[in-house]
């Protein structure tokens, strides 16, 4: 796939110190800049992964990596001959992101978008907002964007299509949900077909459930915080939960995402979903609400389990018998 990731986002808002505390001292990134129109944020090794400004001629921007200089010009070409109007950003704007050079274009939602290769890493060692573990990013990218469509045919096709991304799954309950992935990440971008066009939530991941559990507490003591209650994406199997951000969308804190055989996955609808347990998403009509809970009712009825993702270092193997367990992993 000609994406490699999600490299960077910037989001556009008049609520630039809700979003500093919002994004350093609450989720954890690091604030390494701030002036009274811009909020620069870390993740990682790089430069800068996150960036909120009130500037009048910003926009909210997803930021898409490719490899190199060729694969900025191949995907080019692909969106020219989609018809699909594609800037060449001058040199300043590859320098404010950190990045050797960039491309913009516009999806057929409304939503800018960048696509760029080369970004710059920082010499000092990442230091976040509060402790916590980090996010995982690398060959993930930074996490993934979910986006409210009025119509979805014609924004998947884009995604699909033009830029390569592949479908992951689908759901059709309690809403029409479309994920795709361009790496080992189960999603990057996900579209709902709502009837209107704006962000829906954006999502960063943790290497340890704690950083989320921890946070949790931090939402619990502030009011009106939580958007959706802690609970576990069936498909991508997140343990996460999600908030209130200062703008108009929500924000997802997660951990335990899968990563996917890229080839040999299979997309299928999703039918138990978009969540395992939990996730009462308290900004949902109350019959949706109802919908979701009976399903994840029947998906208890039925048994339904996923094994945890881990990684090195953040598990202990338990030890000692148990038969009945050990009976019913031989199954
Ligand atoms: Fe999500």
């Amino acid at each position: 796939m000609i994406i490699l990731g999600l490299g960077y986002i910037t989001i556009k808002s008049d609520k630039l110190d809700d979003w500093t505390e919002f994004s350093s001292a609450y989720l954890g990134m690091q604030l390494v800049d701030k002036t009274s129109s811009t909020a620069v944020l870390r993740m990682d090794e790089r430069k800068q992964r996150f960036v909120v400004t009130n500037e009048t001629a910003a926009s909210n921007i997803f930021g898409w990596e490719v490899n190199d200089r060729q694969s900025l010009d191949i995907l080019s070409g692909r969106l020219d001959k989609a018809e699909i109007k594609v800037t060449r950003e001058p040199k300043s704007i590859a320098d404010q992101r950190f990045v050797s050079e960039v491309i913009s274009f516009i999806d057929p939602s409304g939503n800018k978008h960048e696509a760029f290769y080369g970004p710059e890493l920082s010499n000092d060692k990442f230091k976040p907002g509060r402790p916590i573990s980090g996010f995982r990013t690398g060959t993930l990218g930074m996490g993934h964007i979910v986006l409210n469509v009025e119509k979805l045919e014609k924004t998947q096709w884009f995604f699909q299509d033009v830029l390569g991304f592949k479908l992951s799954d689908y759901m059709l309950r309690p809403f029409k949900a479309y994920f795709f992935h361009t790496n080992q990440r189960h999603h990057s971008i996900a579209l709902i077909e709502t009837g209107q066009n704006k962000i829906h939530h954006l999502m960063v991941e943790l290497y340890s459930l704690d950083d989320v559990g921890q946070c949790y507490d931090i939402a619990l003591s502030k009011e009106n915080r939580i958007g959706t209650t802690f609970g576990r994406h069936i498909n991508d199997n997140m343990t996460s939960f999600y908030s209130y951000s200062p703008s108009d969308f929500l924000f997802e804190y997660g951990w335990g995402g899968r990563t996917i055989d890229l080839d040999n996955w299979e997309p299928e609808e999703v039918t138990y979903g978009p969540s395992l347990w939990g996730h009462d998403r308290l900004w949902m009509p109350e019959d949706q609400l109802k919908q979701a809970q009976e399903v994840r009712s029947q998906a208890a009825k039925n048994n339904v389990r996923i094994p945890v993702n881990v990684m090195p270092g953040n598990y202990n193997i338990g030890v000692g018998e148990c038969p009945w367990w050990n009976n019913n992993l031989k199954k």
